[in-house]
């Protein structure tokens, strides 16, 4: 069989594939713990179902502009005003599947082939993939070991005469880590200086803790937004906990968001109509159900990090945002991947390979389930791992005795 060498070289969603593995683990009755999940489980807003369901009711769902319905380019506008201090135009603003979908099609949007992107180590599994998809090249860099904040050294080294952009994602996935101020301020400006674009990915932005601050790219930004090289992506997957609805954007100068567009026009046409009534709904409506969430994960990364702390072996970083945070297991396993296989089997938890995300050694731990969920899974990582725990433990109603240690 005859197929693209390109897509035959696209990596599988390892998280995708986790959640399916853990599915079929669950379907035969498996007690699983799923600690690799990449979603909020708290109920859509209201003012989302309620938006989509009128739309619904008129019977009349059709395409729409491309860049997206106007209620929607609204409230896009608004939430930047509210949250990046920042005035837009409706012609910044592109509406798409998904910010998954939004980083795609700028990265089409940008990039010739052999063009080179700047993806920093731990990122998100999708960056390098999209980049690939594009005939562009993902240049990886890592930060200095144990620390999860390049240097701008560290991303110095690594720009060419081949760089086109830098993508950014703070708070971030997989390690929960916001960057500094410094660094955004100075990732600016060098980007701005030499013509490089800086893409910010914001998905998480709202799900910070207390202690800790994120600062909006605009606050740094001289140049006019249509001078300007630094691309904003944001969506309502995470903060909205509306994952299935598929809704994210882009906004970047009308030069860039023109030519998105006729990408976006020959690849999706547009997004559902439903569901951007829906994110239109959630962006307008009641934001109580986003602070509720930040402060259940707060909680929850607290337990996360309590658990984590009664292992020796185990070194963590408490995350300043999002749902996961990235441990270093190393003394116990070097290989992710064995490891993240080793706790399937023996424990039956479900964890990500920081493989994946570009730190061998490390496990990507959620804790966006419940209270219930995070103790028990990590005190069965602990049994399966930790020699000075108890060597018997339940999972489900079965006792299982460790014979490996
Ligand atoms: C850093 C990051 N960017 C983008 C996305 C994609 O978001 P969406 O579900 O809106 O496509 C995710 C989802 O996991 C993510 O973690």
């Amino acid at each position: 069989m005859s197929l693209s060498q390109l897509a035959r070289e696209i990596k599988e969603s390892p998280t995708l594939a986790l959640n399916e593995a853990a599915r079929q683990l669950r379907e035969r009755g498996e007690p699983v713990i799923h600690l690799g999940a990449g979603e909020p489980k708290s109920k859509v807003p209201m003012d989302a179902i309620l938006s989509c369901a009128a739309k619904l009711k008129t019977g009349e769902v059709r395409y729409t502009p491309t860049e997206g319905i106007p209620s929607l380019i609204k409230a896009i506008i608004r939430y930047t005003e509210d949250h990046y201090n920042k005035v837009i135009d409706p012609k910044n603003v592109l509406a798409t599947a998904g910010a998954k979908q939004a980083i795609y099609n700028l990265m089409m949007t940008l990039l010739n082939p052999q063009d080179e992107v700047i993806i920093v180590a731990p990122y998100w599994v999708s960056y390098p993939e999209i980049v690939k998809m594009v005939y562009g090249i993902p240049v990886i860099v890592t930060p200095e070991s144990g620390r999860f904040e390049p240097t701008m050294e560290d991303i110095l080294q690594s720009v060419s005469s081949y760089t086109k952009a830098i993508i950014i994602n703070s708070p971030n996935n997989p390690s929960g880590a916001i960057y500094s101020e410094d660094l955004i301020g100075e990732l600016v400006e060098f980007c701005e200086n030499k013509g490089i674009y800086l893409i910010m990915d914001d998905i998480y932005h709202q799900l910070v803790f207390s202690d800790s601050k994120w600062t909006p790219v605009y606050k740094f930004v001289k140049k006019d937004l249509e001078d300007s090289k630094v691309i904003v992506i944001n969506g309502v997957s995470k903060s909205y906990a509306m994952t299935g609805f598929r809704i994210g954007w882009a906004i970047a100068s009308k030069k860039i968001t023109e030519v998105m567009i006729n990408v976006a026009a020959q690849n999706t046409s547009c997004p559902s109509v439903l569901l951007q009534a829906a994110a239109a709904g959630a962006l307008g409506g009641l934001q109580n159900g986003v602070e509720n969430l930040r402060l259940t994960l707060e909680n929850n990364a607290n337990i996360m990090m309590n658990e984590l702390n009664s292992f020796n072996g185990i070194k963590t970083v408490a995350p300043a945002g999002t749902f996961y945070c990235l441990p270093d297991f190393s003394a116990y396993e070097k290989d992710s991947v064995k490891l993240s296989k080793f706790l399937v089997d023996k424990a039956r938890v479900v964890t990500v390979p920081g493989k994946e995300f570009g730190l061998e050694g490390y496990l990507r731990l959620s804790y966006c389930g419940t209270v219930k969920s995070i103790t028990q899974g990590i005190q069965r990582i602990k049994w399966a791992l930790d020699p000075e725990s108890p060597n018997e433990i339940y999972i489900g109603d079965r006792k299982f005795r460790r014979d490996w240690l």
